[in-house]
């Protein structure tokens, strides 16, 4: 089900995650809440103060989407594994969920917005942030950025590994199972059988592993080959 409807994105060429472009109306509506919340208390704003109270309304709706399409990126992109950064997006998800219902509770019916209220407002900026923060290091986390490609003299694209592995593999390591460093595995001795490996990946004892396959719809044999070219010139260097 879940894969059918990234197949049918695909086709009309929308093929990145789903998840950040919902979050940013959580996340809006969260840092609306605080700012019109602030200037409400400051000026004894009563209009201002309905706005603040509809940024969280709006904040609470929008969270079950955010959360739904995060759940399904996950699934996708990281076979569900359980990394650092996800487990700290669930459980500052949670935390926003209970904090959202707390502070609809504390502006519902109320004409001014109180110092509690302004309280609230701040931690859910605060959550969204680190919500943010983890999401960012997930994706991004084990990115080589331009600047060094370009040091290195080698030109190759970091591009598709981070999307597709570094959540698992920054900078070339393993964040599942430490002790099979992806610089280091036998499978990258040339690029036919990395590509055999990450088509169906087994674990060393030939059992399931939690390593995703990556089939030729996820990753083409020309995106499998820009992201074996980049393990091999430069996270095998570094
Ligand atoms: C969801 C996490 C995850 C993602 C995403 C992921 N891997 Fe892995 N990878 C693993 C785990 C876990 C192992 C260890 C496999 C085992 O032996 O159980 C592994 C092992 C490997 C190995 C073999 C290492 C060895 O020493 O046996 C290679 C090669 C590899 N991955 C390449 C990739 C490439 C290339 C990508 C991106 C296209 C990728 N992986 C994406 C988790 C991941």
């Amino acid at each position: 089900m879940i894969e059918f409807l990234y197949k049918a994105l695909a086709k009309v060429g929308y093929t990145h995650p789903i998840h950040p472009p919902v979050t940013h109306i959580t996340v809006g509506m969260v840092i609306g809440a605080f700012l019109f919340g602030i200037v409400a208390w400051k000026l004894r704003h009563q209009a201002l103060a309905k706005t603040a109270h509809h940024c969280i309304i709006l904040a609470l709706l929008a969270l079950l989407p955010t959360v739904f399409t995060g759940l399904m990126d996950w699934q996708h992109y990281y076979s569900g594994s359980w990394l650092f950064a996800i487990k700290m997006k669930l459980a500052l998800a949670v935390l926003l969920f209970i904090l959202l219902v707390f502070a609809f509770g504390a502006g519902y019916k109320a004409e001014t917005v109180t110092k509690s209220r302004v309280i609230l407002y701040t931690l859910g900026l605060i959550i969204v942030t680190a919500i943010g923060y983890f999401g960012g290091d997930l994706v991004h986390g084990g990115r080589t950025d331009d600047k060094k490609l370009e040091m290195l003299g080698v030109e190759v694209k970091a591009e598709q590994f981070t999307k597709s592995c570094s959540a698992c593999h920054p900078n070339g390591g393993n964040n599942i199972k430490p002790h099979l460093q992806l610089k280091d595995a036998p499978q990258l001795v040339n690029f036919q059988t990395f590509l055999s490996y990450i088509r169906s990946p087994k674990a060393r004892d030939g059992s399931a592993t939690v390593m995703p396959s990556f089939s030729p719809e996820k990753l083409s044999d020309r995106q499998a080959r820009e992201v074996y070219q980049y393990i091999v010139k430069v996270l095998k260097k570094s």
